[in-house]
């Protein structure tokens, strides 16, 4: 068989591992194996990088991907799918392993039910796909943003300072959940449960009567304030919407060190991480995990398992359907706040 490779969406620490396990999988196994370039885009506009034992050497180690990526929506450009049966048909490609999110997959789930021999791999650094316990990405951002927190609290402290630590994560609050109680933070914001700034200030208030003269709040950029939740004054870094209908989100972080030392009268400073949580080396964790999937992905190919995805079920890897991974958000475990909230003030 002929297979090509994809990676779509934001790029995640680990997608490097995933496509070496792939291709080192599949070539052991008698097929040939070609790089799509940047995701969906690549098989529209027929980008091809050939793909050997020598182009995956050397990358386990590297973050973003050696394909590119993009967020390319086949169903948004007009005769897409026939397109990408036609270029799968014309370079003789018999089948995809597309690596990415919800979008990615979501299309793969489509392309599949359309006919077209997909199998998937799950990627996020949000940890936001249902049917997977983690995603790969996750881990290495959750580590990047605690290495950040260790560091704004001695900051903090030498200046008394309250400061708010913005996080990605998009509509879920894993990486500021995980992040924040690993890093000891003060408060942890999250898309999940709505804050009332009231409140959010008055903890502050308390901690610092208490004898403690800095804070530390992890805010993920879906948080939204009580008042609002569910409407659409989620604060947003500009109203585009990318091909698949998303928002950017953004600058929860300066609007609430703006509010919090309005009303508290406490010097606070604010730090948004960013794409440095996706940036960089994958931790081993990630790097375990992307080619465990890689490799299953290569034996959904083997035995013909199309319209399904590797997944990773507590500690082992199965096959699930790629409708699953999309049918819904997977939004943090409300008992992990709980564990947190006790450590809040
Ligand atoms: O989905 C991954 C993610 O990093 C989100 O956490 C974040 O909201 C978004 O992508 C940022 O997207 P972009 O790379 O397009 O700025």
């Amino acid at each position: 068989m002929k297979i090509g490779v994809l990676t779509g969406g934001g790029d995640a620490p680990g997608l490097n591992a995933v496509i070496r396990a792939v291709v080192r999988k599949c070539i052991a196994n008698g097929h040939e194996l070609v790089g799509i370039r940047e995701g969906w885009r690549g098989i529209l506009e027929n980008k091809y990088d050939p793909l050997d034992r020598n182009s995956v050497s050397g990358i386990l180690h590297r973050g973003g991907t050696i394909l590119g990526t993009s967020r390319t929506n086949v169903y948004k450009v007009e005769g897409g799918e026939a397109q990408v049966i036609k270029n799968m048909a014309d370079n003789g490609i018999d089948a995809i392993v597309a690596i990415g999110g919800e979008d990615t997959l979501g299309v793969a789930s489509k392309l599949a039910k359309a006919g077209v021999h997909i199998v998937g791999v799950p990627k996020t650094i949000d940890n936001d796909l249902s049917a997977t316990d983690f995603t790969f990405g996750f881990d290495t951002a959750v580590n990047v943003a605690t290495e950040a927190i260790d560091r704004l609290h001695t900051t903090a402290e030498s200046h008394n300072r309250v400061i708010v630590v913005e996080v990605m994560g998009r509509h879920a609050g894993w990486i500021a959940a995980y992040s924040g109680i690993a890093g000891g933070a003060d408060i942890i914001l999250v898309p999940e449960i709505p804050y009332d700034i009231d409140e959010v200030c008055s903890i502050i208030r308390k901690r610092h009567e208490g004898g403690k003269s800095f804070s530390i709040i992890v805010a993920s950029e879906g948080a939204v304030a009580k008042k609002v939740a569910g409407d659409s004054e989620m604060i947003l870094q500009d109203q585009k919407l990318d091909s698949f209908g998303h928002v950017r989100l953004g600058g929860i972080g300066n609007h609430l060190a703006e509010e919090i030392e309005k009303r508290t009268g406490f010097e606070t400073r604010s730090t948004v991480l960013g794409h440095i949580q996706r940036g960089g080396t994958p931790t081993a964790y990630d790097r375990v995990l992307g080619t465990r999937l890689g490799f299953c992905a290569a034996e959904l190919v083997e035995t013909n398992k199309w319209g399904y995805m590797a997944a990773l079920k507590g500690t082992s890897i199965d096959a699930v359907k790629l409708e699953e991974a999309t049918r819904e958000l997977k939004t943090i475990d409300l008992q992990l706040m709980e564990v947190a909230k006790t450590f809040f003030g």
